[in-house]
């Protein structure tokens, strides 16, 4: 069932998204190289619980961070780890904030000193899907659309798009219905409605889209160990329009020059 929010709980889902950004601005002045992924996840903790937040993430399943950490090939839910970022890295950082019974979800893929050309493309192109997924989230239109937006901006790159994870929907939990896929076909799937509130995120691979899940029966990797990246932004239909809930904006204040 697609649970649709009154205009008060997306007015909390606006605060949780607006903690979940500034804690992802925090996490962004520590990712640099020599940096451990379990320091990163020590200052999301320790900030998340500063500002009233509680880290979704952090024991959902037995999950044992507070944020995923998607290093090189990692696509998603990688744990936070003795793992000391290196010069030619890429990180994305995946988080979920929960503030006021609401939660904001969000994922940047950072670059972590001087990126090969191919893998910063990889990125600078991911996190366009994300906007070209963003754009064709129009209320009176379908998830399909959504979907389908992602896949043929990806694809037409020769980028592999992962399938077995997805967007979602999101509220009082971090996932609800309906699933958000970055494939599929337009005019298919449930219609985009006032109320809803969704998460996209596209995963997208430089080689093949197939990924293989580690025996820790989360950490999630392609299958050619060629490098992923993910980005995603939290949504939510306002009268009409689309509105995105999270922000960027407290990461490139940080990244600067270095944003991409
Ligand atoms: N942002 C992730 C998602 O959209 C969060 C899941 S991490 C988990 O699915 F550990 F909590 F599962
Ligand atoms: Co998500």
């Amino acid at each position: 069932m697609i649970y649709l929010k009154t205009p008060e709980e997306i007015e909390k889902m606006r605060v949780a998204c607006a903690l979940t950004s500034r804690t992802l601005g925090e996490i962004a002045r520590w990712v640099t190289e020599g940096v451990t992924t379990r320091k990163l996840d020590m200052v999301a903790r320790e900030f998340i619980s500063d500002n009233g937040g509680h880290p979704t993430c952090l024991g959902y399943e037995g999950f044992p961070g507070a944020i995923c950490c998607e290093v090189n090939e990692i696509v998603v839910h990688g744990f936070p780890s003795g793992y000391t970022l290196r010069d030619g890295d890429i990180i994305g950082i995946d988080l979920v904030v929960d503030y006021d019974g609401f939660c904001g979800d969000m994922c940047y893929t950072f670059p972590v000193g001087n990126v090969a050309p191919e893998v910063m493309q990889l990125c600078i192109d991911t996190k366009e899907s994300l906007n070209v997924g963003i754009e064709a989230c129009r209320e009176g239109k379908r998830i399909g659309d959504i979907a389908n937006a992602v896949q043929t901006f990806c694809e037409r790159r020769g980028y592999g798009v992962v399938r077995e994870m997805c967007g979602h929907g999101i509220g009082r939990h971090m996932h609800e219905s309906p699933e958000v896929p970055n494939y599929g076909r337009r005019g298919t799937g449930p219609v985009i409605r006032n109320g809803m509130c969704l998460c996209i995120e596209p995963m997208i691979n430089l080689g093949s889209r197939n990924i293989v899940i580690d025996r820790d029966g989360w950490t999630c990797r392609t299958r050619d160990r060629k490098p992923s990246a993910h980005y995603e932004h939290t949504l939510a239909i306002v009268d009409g329009r689309t509105e995105i809930l999270t922000s960027f904006e407290p990461v490139y204040e940080v990244l600067q020059d270095r944003f991409i």
